[in-house]
């Protein structure tokens, strides 16, 4: 009985997972011959030799152009299905899937075909798989509020429609020179409307974008946070309001928020008594699945099955399900 078979056997919850960064470069290839599209790449391997990353903005100009084959309801649909099976493998059991409608409506794509595909996925996960699911409709922090403003009105008649799944908002992007206070009156009005928030602070933007994140933006959980670590009055408070960080340990090596999973400060964090879980955040450009990034940081930090057990109740208990449901498995 493995470690990983003890920690795939663990009931967890993936709350940090852009789904236009789990399309597998076979994907892009059969998607882009399906649609027609001529890529700039020859084949698998040359796209695949083009994923060494300096930061997050080097990942993001080649995540955006995969996301270019996306067209049809079907594409949306086939690429959130092959996460899900995915995420039964791993022995996820819920998931909060981020989608970043401004990426595919800046290219013609309705907001219909976004939603209808990535929904009916969700949908057929929750009765084959046993997954459930929400969405997290997420703004692109390098376009303007405006720009932001202008996706929610153009989702806010679907909301009906896919009630059973869309209940959150989350923003994402080039953190740098980006604020959460660019962000604040979007925010506002989602907050009004009923959603739950979150958002990405502290990946590579200072600490003072997740306290930003969280007295500006009132979100309820910080995706990334690392960065929190530079403030000690914020890391108590984190610790003291069990703020939870969705940390995505994978992510944060390719995109050199730190040089190697041994200075990785997951562990750092889950000792100083924070609210901390594992996650893939774009696992198709990273090298690894939920379960990759938790196997994968146990073995760099030293984490042992108590570690790997508090890592999976937290993604539970962090989790926007409702209380009697998280229970279950809890
Ligand atoms: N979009 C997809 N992945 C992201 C990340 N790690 N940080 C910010 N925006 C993203
Ligand atoms: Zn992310």
């Amino acid at each position: 009985f493995s470690l990983r078979e003890f920690t795939r056997q663990l009931p967890k919850a993936e709350l940090h997972l852009h789904i236009e960064g789990t399309l597998e470069p076979d994907l892009i290839f059969k998607l882009a011959q399906r649609n027609h599209i001529t890529l700039p790449y020859p084949d698998q391997a040359s796209l695949q030799a083009a994923y060494q990353f300096t930061d997050l903005q080097s990942f993001l100009d080649l995540y955006y152009a995969g996301a270019g084959v996306l067209i049809t309801e079907q594409d949306f649909f086939d690429m959130t299905w092959a996460y899900f099976l995915r995420a039964q493998a791993d022995g996820i059991v819920h998931t909060e899937i981020m989608f970043d409608p401004q990426t595919h409506t800046a290219r013609g794509i309705a907001m219909e075909t976004v939603f209808a595909g990535i929904a009916r996925a969700a949908r057929q996960a929750k009765s084959e798989l046993g997954i459930s699911s929400y969405l997290i409709l997420s703004f692109l922090r390098h376009l303007s509020q405006a720009d932001a403003f202008a996706t929610l009105d153009a989702a806010l008649p679907l909301r009906n429609q896919y009630s059973d799944l869309w209940i959150a908002i989350g923003l994402d992007s080039s953190e740098k020179g980006n604020p959460p206070a660019k962000f604040e009156k979007v925010y506002a009005r989602c907050r009004e409307l009923g959603f739950r928030l979150v958002a990405h602070a502290g990946e590579e933007g200072p600490a003072s974008y997740v306290r930003d994140a969280l007295q500006l933006l009132n979100v309820e959980r910080i995706d990334h946070g690392v960065r929190s670590q530079d403030d000690p009055a914020l890391m108590q408070y984190l610790a003291d309001h069990a703020i939870s960080l969705t940390v995505c340990p994978l992510s944060n090596i390719k995109l050199k928020v730190f040089d190697s999973l041994h200075q990785h400060n997951l562990k750092h964090l889950l000792d100083r008594g924070l609210n901390v879980c594992v996650n893939s955040d774009d696992p198709a450009y990273f090298g690894g699945y939920l379960l990759d990034n938790y196997m994968q940081s146990a073995q760099a930090l030293n984490l042992q099955q108590a570690d790997l057990r508090t890592l999976a109740a937290n993604s539970l208990r962090s989790s926007f399900l409702p209380k009697e449901q998280k229970q279950t498995w809890l």
